[in-house]
This record gives C-alpha cells, structure tokens and sequence, in this order.
C-alpha cells in the first residue's frame, strides 16, 4: 500500500454493497433530522443525490433499497472523455434546490464500469463543499489501484485492461469519519454491547 489507511475499514461482499452502506451513512449525515428515527414518511423535501450517467448501476438499487426512490438520482451528463460535467452538475443542484427539493449528495465514480474514467474528483469535492453536500467516490475499480503499489501501473494500462481489476472487486468501503458509520447502522443490542464477563468459578 502506497498511503497508510487511516479511519475504519469495513470489508463487505462487493462494489454494490460498499457504495450502499457508504450513500446510508450519507443520508443519515446529510438528512437535518432524526432520520433513523423518524424515517423518510415525513412531508420533508425529498432527498436527492447526483452523479454522471456513467454511474454503475448500484446507485438506483441503492435509492430504491434506502427509500429515496431511483428517480432521487440525477444523472447528469458527461464530455467526450465519460467524466461527469461539473457545471452542469452544479447548476442541477441549484434548480432543486430553488424548487424547493433537498439535495444532499454528491457521487463521482473512480473508474466507471463501461470505460474506466474517472471524474474530476477535486473539481466535485469543490462543489460539494460549496454546496454542503456529503462526496461519495466509488472506488470499485480506480480507488484500489490507487492504494495499491503493485496494481498502480494497471491503473495507468489501456482501458480494456480495467476489466481484470473485476477479480479484484471486494469492495473497501472507506470513511474518513469513522464514527458516522456507526451512528448511521442500527443501535447494537444492550445484550451485544455489553462487555463479556467471565463466568464465575465455583
Ligand atoms: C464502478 C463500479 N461500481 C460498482 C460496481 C458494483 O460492484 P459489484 O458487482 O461487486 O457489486 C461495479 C461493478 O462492476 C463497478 O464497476
């Protein structure tokens, strides 16, 4: 590994369900209320999430599983290269943002299923601090070989050879603020938190 991992890692079964766990703890982060305990029922402005066309197809599943609905997914448009268009994006955010809608998320792909681009990931976490919105990167192809010493020449390979990183796809759903994940995944049971005692001997 070229740069140390610092935060928890949550090692989970694929790219789809790293990106979901990683968009869950976004919209606890980003909700404004309570929403573990209140839910989405409530008449509040809809939630609503951004990404390129190009985003794998995770990111509908991922809506309609956490109650957004997939049509809380604006996919906005890409250039000649497949990376998403930021100004576009930007000026998506602000119209629903004026007819009253909530956006809170912001998603940039490191390495998109189709071509393997990636989207200008610096100009996006700009927008996303202007904006206030929650940046979530999915990594599932680009994000490892970046971390990685040994796959850092596959990364910068022909694009065809993006595909063999898919027998590499265990997803690494990371977050820099590790304590947001667990505040937005169910309470542990008193039974589970609870420190082990020893049994007594007799
Ligand atoms: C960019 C990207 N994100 C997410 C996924 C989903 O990963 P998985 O198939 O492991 O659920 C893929 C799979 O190809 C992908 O390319």
């Amino acid at each position: 590994m070229q740069k140390p991992l610092t935060g928890k890692v949550v090692l989970v079964a694929g790219g789809t369900m790293a990106n979901v766990l990683g968009l869950a703890v976004a919209r606890h982060a980003k909700a404004g209320f309570d929403l573990r305990a209140e839910g989405l029922q409530g008449g509040r402005p809809r939630m609503l999430l951004y990404g390129s066309s190009e985003t794998h197809g995770w990111v509908k599943k991922g809506a309609e599983l956490l109650g957004l609905g997939s049509s809380a997914f604006r996919a906005v448009g890409v250039d000649a290269d497949d990376r998403v268009d930021v100004r576009a994006m930007r000026a998506a955010i602000r119209a629903d943002r004026a007819a009253g809608h909530h956006p809170f998320c912001v998603i940039g792909t490191a390495g998109t299923v189709n071509t393997g681009a990636t989207d200008d990931l610096r100009a996006l976490a700009a927008l996303c601090r202007d904006e206030g919105l929650w940046f979530h990167v999915d990594g599932a192809f680009g994000a490892l070989a970046r971390l990685s010493d040994e796959l850092a020449p596959i990364e910068n390979a022909c694009r065809a050879q993006l595909y063999d990183f898919s027998a590499l796809s265990e997803a690494i759903a990371g977050a820099s603020h590790s304590g947001v994940i667990g505040r937005a995944t169910p309470a542990r049971p008193p039974r589970l938190a609870a420190p082990l005692r020893p049994k007594r001997r007799r």
